[in-house]
């Protein structure tokens, strides 16, 4: 069933920050891509535990210590659960997307050779660039790049060409978070399975609005934080295939991912230890648990339809304003707008809207290849979520009006 404007209602009953005021407005939050915000079971849950078993995880034989273990690890089964994938071990708790990339692209810089190549989609956040052209520069490896076209699609033919004998690794993020386009990325993986590269696939900005079946997928990485899906900051998932994982050498040392120490040699701990040295974000991870069971307990379909209807409307009545040019048309798209208005800096845009209380994110999104193909410093990108609603999109299209007027 969808969700009505009663169950709309009941869910923003549960995020404190959306009754407050900015600027002397009623907020209204359309920064979600950047981060969402967080229900009050998500808070609650982090609060139970700094009120009730914070302690140290995997080390005290006390009694705390085993609560909050065993919290931890219900938590990672949660997300074994959600994500269909199969073992918890090949559950990485890292501190977000940017730590599991740079987890798997350290890892590879070790592994790759002179001659191997790396493909990555034009549409990719700094995050799935920047540690690839370290890993390249480490190893001698080179960097291929998919292109985009206007409508903000990758040309599939052209990444067909880019594949051979020599490609080890593809990355590509599932959304692109400056535009709001899902990527086809089953096909992307099956083509670059046909030639025996691994594929990592960033979910960062689709997390909160598909349920990805990993398995089915088949995808040998996959990256997620915490914060985009209501839950805190500082906490995230890094999937891999058990036998990826395993190859993949650990990229910190420290305490915890070790099976042995001596000054002679030092054997690692499995999985998913080994990638997890250090005293983790426990209260983060356990409400990372939570937030899914937030989640799930509205249902993912739900969200993806309602959402859908928020952006159509949207989109429809910010076309309708003279000189505004939106990024990303593509059919297939979650609640992300990205528009300028001829003649303006988002910046600006962004200032007013502001004032008047819309929580916008402007500039160059982190993924600057995107704005060099557009030819743009930046966009006005609203971003969407499952506690918006149709009066919030009326208040972001005479916000752009006032703010045009203002600036013309
Ligand atoms: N990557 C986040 C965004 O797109 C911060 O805003």
């Amino acid at each position: 069933m969808n969700l009505s404007s009663k169950d709309i209602e009941r869910i923003r009953n549960d995020f404190p920050i959306l009754n407050r005021k900015v600027n002397g407005s009623d907020l209204v939050y359309l920064d979600n891509a950047a981060t969402s915000q967080t229900p009050k079971q998500v808070i609650d849950c982090i609060v139970d535990y700094y009120s009730n078993y914070n302690a140290n995880i995997h080390r005290g034989v006390h009694s705390l210590s085993q609560q909050a273990t065993e919290a931890f690890e219900v938590a990672r089964k949660k997300v074994q659960q959600h994500f269909n994938i199969a073992h918890p071990e090949e559950v990485i708790f890292t501190s977000g997307t940017t730590h599991s990339i740079n987890a798997v692209a350290s890892g590879y810089a070790k592994l790759l050779n002179p001659g191997d190549e790396l493909i990555v989609s034009a549409l990719e956040h700094h995050s799935n660039i920047v540690p690839w052209q370290m890993a390249c520069e480490q190893s001698g490896a080179s960097l291929k790049v998919i292109p985009m076209d206007a409508s903000g699609a990758l040309d599939l033919k052209a990444y067909e060409s880019l594949l051979s004998d020599r490609t080890q690794l593809v990355f590509c993020n599932h959304v692109s978070n400056a535009l709001g386009v899902i990527n086809p990325i089953e096909t992307i993986i099956e083509k670059a399975h046909a030639v025996g590269a691994a594929v990592l696939i960033d979910g960062a900005q689709a997390a909160p609005h598909i349920k990805a079946d990993l398995q089915a997928l088949d995808v040998d990485f996959y990256t997620v934080s915490a914060h985009k899906l209501c839950g805190p900051t500082g906490i995230g998932m890094l999937y891999g295939k058990k036998e990826r994982l395993e190859a993949l050498p650990p990229y910190q040392g420290g305490g915890e991912m070790i099976a042995t120490v001596s000054f002679e040699k030092t054997t690692y701990a499995g999985l998913p230890h080994k990638f997890e040295a250090g005293t983790p974000n426990i209260a983060g991870g356990i409400a990372f648990g939570a937030a899914l069971d937030y989640m799930n307990s509205i249902g993912f379909e739900r969200i993806a339809a309602y959402e859908k209807q928020l952006l159509e409307l949207a989109t429809e009545k910010l076309s309708l304003i003279e000189g505004v040019e939106i990024y990303g048309t593509s059919e297939e798209k979650t609640a992300v707008l990205s528009f300028n208005i001829k003649g303006l800096h988002p910046y600006d845009i962004g200032s007013i809207l502001d004032q008047m209380g819309i929580a916008v994110r402007t500039g160059h999104h982190c993924a600057q290849p995107i704005m060099d193909f557009y030819q743009i410093p930046g966009t006005v990108r609203a971003s969407f979520s499952f506690y918006n609603t149709f009066d919030e999109v009326d208040r972001l299209i005479a916000g752009v009006i006032k703010a045009k007027e203002m600036l013309s």
